[in-house]
């Protein structure tokens, strides 16, 4: 790793490091022990047409709460409201003592759009709710792999860090596009493109930058969960442990910065944020609402705090609980349903998944529908465990020496009808 003014001077100076020879490494999680470390997480614009100065506020400070740094704003050029809402995002976080940098989404701009980059980039990135990395502007994309940032340098008066996405890791050794780190968005298991793969997710994407990366930053992508049931893209990625599984790889990849993916993209059930209200519906309602995700924040927080912090291991101040599972058996034919099935369902399982946060062991019970109840002993710390669907009512009930600790009826019952596919899951606490 540089030291940061070395970074500094190179984002200053608008020249750029020489690419690194990849250096062979042995097959274990890349670890950067890049220092200081960031989370930030991805904040659809798109979605929040007629957000006001409080309603950014209210996600901001929720934000803040559980540890998050920033929210990366990804804007669309053809949106009318993207300058009016990143100026509300902007006075917003001024307003909470949050930060906030601008992920340009280059489904929709192109690398021809250098000057209208540069006139975000120069209104921005000297603004007090700017997130700065090493003392510079930091943004970065939504692919746009090939846009060359180094006349979007040259023509601002502050100082910017280029993080963009990057889909072949190694395009990272030999871009000559002024990048100082890249993003990856291969945060769910995959073989690339959207491939479906079987689960856990693995580091092999992160090993592949980093290794790639050389003294540049890389920043490592966080995602509890995907599924999606748009006609144009319909399909699950196989995430279901997924979202204690990744955060275990940060504490020990400490990468310089973890975007989660994200905090209120509906559309592909990954959002930790709540189900806002005044966001505009894409059509997502029909998966996401009434199936909060907000619990998923009492898992982020420690280890959040645990990866700022550089441990292996998250602290746990007190008990806690947290559910999730889908609202149908993969195998029920919705029968309303125009679209079908998502892709890739039948590499999920039909399982029920608590994480406990305990600051003692203790023992955990799941009954399932009309299965009968099964129990484990769970250790302290943060552990996920898994338990068979059963349909019906679902119940969690967490004991010590034979006392009930905490525990109730999940937020939903599991059913075996339905009109229309839904593979997002409810997420619910104790
Ligand atoms: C940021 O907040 C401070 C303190 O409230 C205020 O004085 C300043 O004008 C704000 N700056 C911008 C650019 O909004
Ligand atoms: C935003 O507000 C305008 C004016 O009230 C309204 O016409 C528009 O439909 C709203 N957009 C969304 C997505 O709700
Ligand atoms: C359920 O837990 C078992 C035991 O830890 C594990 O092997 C399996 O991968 C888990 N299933 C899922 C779908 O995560």
């Amino acid at each position: 790793m540089l030291p940061c003014l070395l970074l500094l001077y190179m984002a200053v100076a608008g020249v750029f490091a020489i690419a690194m020879p990849n250096i062979p490494t042995p097959a274990t999680i890349q670890s950067r022990e890049d220092t200081p470390r960031y989370v930030t997480a991805h904040f659809m614009v798109g979605i929040v047409e007629n957000y006001t100065i409080s309603d950014w506020k209210e996600d901001m400070q929720l934000a803040k709460e559980i540890g998050i740094d920033a929210f990366a704003l990804n804007c669309a050029k053809i949106d009318s409201y993207t300058p009016t809402q990143l100026a509300n995002a902007y006075a917003a976080a001024n307003e909470t003592g949050f930060k906030v940098f601008i992920s340009f989404d280059f489904a929709y701009w192109t690398n021809g759009d250098t000057a209208e980059i540069t006139s975000y980039m120069q209104k921005y990135s000297a603004h007090p709710a700017q997130f700065q990395y090493n003392g510079a502007a930091l943004v970065s994309t939504f692919v746009g792999d090939s846009f060359n940032w180094t006349p979007v340098k040259a023509a601002t008066s502050h100082p910017i860090f280029a993080v963009p996405n990057m889909q072949d890791p190694n395009a990272a050794t030999y871009a000559t596009t002024g990048i100082d780190g890249v993003f990856s968005w291969y945060a769910w298991p995959t073989d690339g493109g959207n491939s479906i793969i079987s689960g856990p997710m693995t580091t092999i994407w992160d090993d592949r930058f980093i290794k790639a990366l050389g003294d540049k930053v890389y920043m490592a992508p966080v995602s509890p969960w995907f599924s999606t049931h748009f006609n144009t893209k319909n399909w699950v990625f196989i995430c279901e442990e997924q979202i204690t599984v990744r955060w275990e790889q940060m504490l020990t990849m400490k990468p310089g910065l973890v975007e989660i993916i994200s905090w209120n993209d509906y559309g592909e059930s990954h959002y930790i944020g709540p189900y806002s209200a005044h966001h505009s519906d894409d059509g997502s309602a029909q998966w996401a609402k009434g199936f909060p995700h907000d619990a998923w924040r009492i898992i982020s927080k420690p280890y959040i705090a645990a990866y700022k912090a550089g441990a292996t291991t998250p602290v746990v101040d007190s008990d806690k609980l947290v559910y999730w599972y889908r609202p149908t058996p993969k195998g029920v034919a919705c029968t309303k349903d125009p679209l079908g099935a998502p892709n890739g369902i039948e590499m999920l399982s039909d399982s029920i998944f608590v994480t406990t946060l305990l600051t003692t062991p203790g023992t955990l019970t799941v009954t399932s529908g009309s299965k009968g109840p099964v129990s484990v002993d769970v250790p302290a710390g943060i552990v996920t465990t898994n338990f068979s669907m059963g349909v019906g009512g679902q119940k969690f009930e967490l004991t010590r020496g034979g006392a009930v600790v905490l525990g109730g009826a999940g937020g939903l019952e599991v059913n075996d009808q339905c009109d229309f596919y839904n593979f997002n899951v409810y997420v619910g606490s104790f």
